[in-house]
C-alpha cells in the first residue's frame, strides 16, 4: 500500500523476525539458508526504515531460549552474525546506522563479542537510525538483570528506576511491534517495553516481508487509536483529564 502523507509513522518499529525455517524448508534448504535470507531481508527492511523516516528498528534476532535449538542451526547462527557483521557494517556506516546489541553477551564466545563491540563503536557517531539488535535477549532476563542492577547499588525499585536500568534505556518504547511467520506469540520479546506497543501479525515468512508488507504494517498501526489506559473522549479534549506523556525521552 502507498504511504500518504497523513500516514503515522512508528517512531520506534519492533520486529520478531519468524519464518526463516520455513522458508528454508520449502525449497528443502538447510534452516541456515533460511536465516541467510533473513539477513537480506533485514538489510532491505533497515533501507526501508530509514526511507520512511522511521528513528528505531529493534529486532529479535536470537533468544535466551534459541540455544536449544540444533547444535548446528546455533553455530550456523553465530557464524552469520559475524559474516553479517562484515558485510554489513560498512553499509550501515554509510547510511547513518547506528548499531546497538541487546543481551546478554557473556554466554557468547570472545570473537563474538568482540565483533558486536567493534561494531557499536564504529557506528556511534551515526544519528540517523537507531538498530537494535536484540541478541542473547529475552524480556525476562532483561527484568531481571535491571533488578539486580537496583539490588546491588541500593536503590528502591520503582517503575523510573527500573525503566532505566533496562537494557533498551537508550530509546522510547516501541510503538509497533511487528510478528512476521503466522504466530501469535510475543516469544519474550519486549514484556516491559510493549506494554503499551501496538501489535501486528502478518502471515508474511520473514525473508518475504518487502516494502510493500511493511506499508501495509505501517498503514494498520496509523489507523489505531492509542489511548494509553485514557478513553476516546479524553483524546478529543485534553483539558479533559491528565495529559498523557506517550514516549518516554532517552
Ligand atoms: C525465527 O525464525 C528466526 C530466528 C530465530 C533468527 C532470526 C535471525 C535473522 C532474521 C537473521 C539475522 C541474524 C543475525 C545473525 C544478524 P525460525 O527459525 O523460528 O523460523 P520457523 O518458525 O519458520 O522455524
Amino acid at each position: 500500500m502507498a504511504q500518504t502523507s497523513s500516514t503515522a509513522v512508528p517512531h520506534h518499529l519492533a520486529i520478531v523476525m519468524d519464518g526463516n525455517g520455513r522458508w528454508a524448508n520449502k525449497r528443502f534448504l538447510p534452516r541456515v539458508a533460511g536465516h541467510k535470507q533473513g539477513v537480506d531481508s533485514l538489510s532491505r527492511c533497515v533501507q526501508a526504515c530509514i526511507t520512511r523516516g522511521i528513528a528505531v528498528l529493534t529486532v529479535f534476532a536470537f533468544s535466551s531460549e534459541n540455544w536449544n535449538r540444533p547444535d548446528e542451526e546455533v553455530s550456523g547462527l553465530m557464524e552469520l552474525l559475524v559474516l553479517a557483521l562484515s558485510r554489513e557494517v560498512p553499509r550501515l556506516k554509510a547510511n547513518g546506522v547506528r548499531l546497538y546489541f541487546v543481551g546478554d553477551r557473556a554466554r557468547l564466545s570472545d570473537k563474538v563479542q568482540a565483533g558486536l563491540e567493534r561494531a557499536e563503536l564504529s557506528t556511534a557517531e551515526n544519528q540517523r537510525l537507531v538498530l537494535n539488535v536484540c541478541f542473547n535477549y529475552g524480556g525476562r532476563w532483561d527484568i531481571a538483570q535491571a533488578a539486580q542492577k537496583l539490588a546491588s547499588s541500593g536503590q528502591a525499585v520503582t517503575e523510573i528506576a527500573l525503566d532505566r536500568a533496562m537494557a533498551l534505556a537508550h530509546v522510547p518504547d516501541p510503538d509497533l511491534v511487528i510478528r512476521t511467520g503466522g504466530e501469535f506469540r510475543i516469544s519474550n520479546f519486549l514484556l516491559w517495553q510493549a506494554a503499551y506497543s501496538e501489535l501486528y501479525f502478518s502471515d508474511k515468512l520473514w525473508p518475504d516481508f518487502d516494502e510493500a508488507a511493511l506499508d501495509e504494517a505501517i498503514a494498520v498501526y496509523s489507523s489505531r487509536e492509542r489511548r494509553f489506559g485514557q478513553t476516546s473522549a479524553q483524546l478529543r479534549d485534553p483539558s479533559d483529564g491528565p495529559q498523557i506523556k506517550h514516549v518516554k525521552v532517552a
